[in-house]
């Protein structure tokens, strides 16, 4: 696979503008590695970590997003204890990049109606499910209601899922930036005050 996208270490403030691209560009990507994230939160002070696809970046604001189902066990996390940290890894240009802050929900038709909007029928398909994820069952059965074992929900049908469905906004504060070379790897941080500082740091 090969990418026109590199980054250019001749300054660090380059860096950050870069990462916000690459991670914009990420998003329109199925085959970018930085499209799928691993969300850790954070449950009764232990972590817990699994993976999501990053779905909307908003540079300006700091906002990484993904989509949920209201009724898992992440929401209710976030609405206990709203840290997080997101952290990918791009095998291309070999970037990791850890990515920390804080998340709200949304379910409500002002921010998820929108995305809702734009997301495609299989996607919405996932949230039209029998029981909430995570429920205890005794065999491996999908989720699924029968009626749509084999087809696409119409408009109608996806509106039930709409019900179940949740954005995530996370809102970083600070990111870490680490790329492995042959020759010494390189690594950087950034943090958010009122404005980005960022600095060079060893690996
Ligand atoms: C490739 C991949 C992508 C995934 N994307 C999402 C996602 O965007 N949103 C989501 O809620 N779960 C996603 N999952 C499932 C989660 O990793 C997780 O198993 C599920 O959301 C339950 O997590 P929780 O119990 O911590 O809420 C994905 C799993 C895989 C393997």
């Amino acid at each position: 696979m090969t990418r026109q996208f590199e980054f250019n270490p001749a300054k660090v403030s380059t860096i950050l503008d870069e990462t916000w691209q690459h991670l914009t560009s990420a998003i329109e990507t199925e085959t970018h590695p930085w499209r799928l994230g691993q969300l850790a939160t954070a449950a009764e002070g232990r972590p817990r970590v699994r993976t999501v696809v990053l779905r909307d970046v908003q540079p300006e604001s700091r906002e990484l997003i993904c989509y949920t189902d209201r009724r898992s066990d992440k929401v209710s996390e976030l609405e206990e204890s709203p840290w997080i940290e997101w952290v990918t890894y791009d095998p291309i240009t070999r970037v990791q990049i850890r990515l920390r802050g804080s998340a709200t929900i949304h379910s409500d038709a002002a921010r998820a109606a929108q995305h809702w909007q734009d997301s495609s029928p299989e996607h919405r398909r996932g949230y039209i499910t029998v029981s909430a994820p995570g429920t205890k069952v005794d065999s491996a059965v999908s989720n699924l209601p029968d009626y749509l074992f084999d087809r696409l929900p119409n408009d109608e049908e996806a509106q039930l899922g709409f019900e179940n469905f949740a954005v995530i906004v996370c809102r970083i504060e600070h990111l870490d930036w680490l790329q492995l070379r042959r020759n010494g790897h390189l690594a950087a941080q950034f943090l958010w005050t009122d404005k980005w500082e960022g600095h060079w740091k060893y690996a």
